[in-house]
């Protein structure tokens, strides 16, 4: 039986409704005559407080309140690959055919397409047992992309009936007995409330890094495969294209990319610009293996509260289903201003900065619901959900309070920098300012290509910050008085800086780098440095090992496909060196 209400106030997107007897807190309401859809998130006896994930201009008090009985709850099954949702799953796709570009209030449409037929192909068979997790059967959902159809988390029984064939999401594909007796349908989608993380048997270890191709980030400050990461940074300083390179290039199965509106027109390019998107590990649309949750249509702030917990249950439910997962948050700021804004309607009492107290625990509560886990199911499974923030601090203030509760509950963090972002050093992440806890994880990974990989980052950071150290001395005497050695660190670091950690997300080449390839370049510089440092021991001025043509030449071959040309270089390298040692007679 569905609870009624009548509204008693409208604060916003704030609606307060006194119900018949009390509802339930989190329960997903219709409110006022357009039956507009909200959630209830504060209660006070019979009274509720509502937050509209929809314009409430034009509502008024006396007009009907329906509790629904249920959370918010995604829809999870086929049909999610490749579409656009808002923060409450109504596809925009759909929404746009239905209604065109004109938000229309009210408008219902269910998530999962229900006239669509998907190919169901059966995994199990009749008289078989099964427990929440099994996959009972596939969908080839994209020509990339197949989706396994789960028991949902808390059913288990006898298979009785199961058919392969074509149905739609919610036509019955067979039925389920329970150890009850009850008899179940089963069907291509089920639903979970999207507050609650997704159940699993077992956590992992984090042992293997989540490799994006970008050169800063998997060298220096690794991410590992279900741990989290933040990037930080003040507007401009490249948040959304660093996000949008580890969408397109990151070993992750699947991609939930979720923009909490950072600007309405970034949130519409992201929409037109996504889909045509290349996959350059399919050669096919990134869009298929992609679910974008986006605000795009300019819904209350509310609608971007919960598109942060769409887009988890989503990636959860893909980890379910024995998939790496990587999330993409853009930007959580938002998602945080949405939570202050509601809190400040609901009168509570301010902490820092007028975020309300629970911040920090609602921060932990997203970063949580990373990881490497055994999945539920009869078989074992693995999956992962690597969750990346962007956090935009006013004014590129990171001691605000976003910014700082997030770095308790992240492993690797990107500082991004005005400084270098002005000086078109892309990707602007700090490399003195920045940090990852996987890089023991990382460095048993990395051993297949290098074996001392831990000495080899360590020793180039140790030069970048060595350098940094020597760049205050010099703005105060000048370079040219620096002792030579002095001068060679700035040099390595500067070959370091150009040759290794800029990286062209628009250039045809540099913009992916392999591994291999990252940890060759990292190489070619060090034995560079190995090579020139007895040379200025004995004398030979910077000036003249700075005016190798070498030099120049090490810092551009990034730009050049695979890695024989560096190959090439090393042996160039060596002759230039020891041509000039020669000059000056030394062996
Ligand atoms: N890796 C990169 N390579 C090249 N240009 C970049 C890179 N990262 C950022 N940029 C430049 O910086 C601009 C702003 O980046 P953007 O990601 O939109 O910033 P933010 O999201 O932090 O406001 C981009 O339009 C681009 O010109
Ligand atoms: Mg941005």
């Amino acid at each position: 039986m569905a609870l009624k209400g009548v509204i008693e106030r409208i604060n916003g997107s704030l609606v307060v409704a006194r119900f018949e007897e009390e509802p339930r807190i989190g329960d997903l309401v219709e409110v006022g005559k357009l039956g507009l859809m909200g959630e209830i998130v504060r209660l006070s006896g019979r009274n509720a407080f509502i937050q509209c994930y929809e314009v409430t201009s034009g509502m008024k008090p006396g007009e009907p309140v329906i509790d629904t009985g249920t959370p918010l709850v995604a829809e999870l099954g086929p049909g999610l690959m490749g579409n656009i949702f808002d923060g409450v799953e109504r596809s925009e796709l759909e929404m746009w055919r239905m209604v065109g570009p004109f938000i229309k209030r009210g408008v219902r449409i269910a998530p999962l397409n229900r006239d669509k037929k998907w190919y169901f192909e059966p995994k199990v068979e009749k008289g078989e047992k099964v427990v929440g997790g099994d996959i009972i059967g596939v969908v080839q959902e994209t020509e990339y992309f197949q989706h396994r159809i789960l028991i949902p988390p808390h059913l288990k029984g006898e298979i009785v009936e199961i058919e392969g064939g074509e149905y739609t999401v919610n036509e019955p594909i067979g039925t389920l007995k329970t150890d009850e007796g009850e008899e179940v349908e089963l069907k291509m989608m089920h639903t979970w409330p999207v507050r609650m993380p997704r159940p699993y048997k077992e956590r992992l270890p984090l042992t293997i890094p989540l490799i994006t191709g970008q050169r800063v980030i998997d060298t220096f400050f690794p991410v590992a495969k279900g741990g989290a990461a933040a990037i930080p940074g003040g507007f401009g300083t490249g948040k959304t294209v660093t996000l949008q390179q580890i969408s397109k290039w990151a070993d992750a199965d699947v991609i939930i990319y979720i923009g909490c509106g950072e600007r309405g027109n970034e949130m519409a390019d992201v929409v037109t610009h996504f889909p045509e998107l290349t996959d350059p590990r399919t050669g096919r649309k990134l869009i298929e293996r992609t679910v974008i949750v986006a605000n795009v249509s300019n819904m209350p702030v509310s609608a971007r509260e919960a598109s942060i917990y769409l887009g988890v249950t989503l990636a959860e439910y893909f980890r379910d289903q024995g998939y790496d997962v990587a999330v993409m948050a853009d930007s959580t700021s938002r998602w945080a201003e949405a939570m202050r804004d509601l809190s400040g309607r609901l009168e509570e009492i301010p902490a820092e900065r007028g975020f309300p107290a629970y911040l920090a625990d609602r921060i932990a509560g997203i970063y949580e619901r990373a990881g490497r886990v055994v999945t539920l199911g009869s078989e074992r499974r693995v999956g992962s959900v690597t969750i990346i923030g962007a956090v935009s601090p006013p004014g590129g203030d990171f001691s605000e309070p976003v910014t700082t509760h997030t770095l308790r509950f992240i492993g690797a963090f990107w500082a991004l920098d005005t400084e270098l972002a002005f000086r078109r050093h892309f990707p602007a992440i700090n490399w003195l300012r920045s940090f990852s806890r996987y890089i023991e994880v990382a460095s048993v990974w990395w051993e297949k290509y290098e074996p001392r990989w831990m000495q080899l980052r360590a020793r180039a950071l140790k030069i970048l910050e060595d350098a940094s150290e020597i760049e205050e001395t010099a703005r105060i005497i000048g370079e040219k008085a620096l002792p030579d050695e002095q001068r060679l660190t700035l040099l390595i670091a500067e070959m370091i800086r150009e040759g290794f950690l800029i990286q062209n997300a628009f250039h045809e080449v540099d913009r992916y780098c392999d591994p291999e390839k990252q940890v060759k370049l990292l190489k070619l510089i060090m034995d560079f440095h190995d090579a020139v440092e007895p040379l200025i021991r004995r004398g030979i001025p910077i000036e003249r090992i700075r005016a190798l043509k070498v030099v120049s030449e090490i810092m551009r071959v990034k730009e050049e496909k695979g890695v024989e040309p560096i190959e090439e270089m090393r042996k160039r390298m060596r002759r230039e060196v020891s041509s000039l040692a020669g000059e000056y007679g030394v062996e």
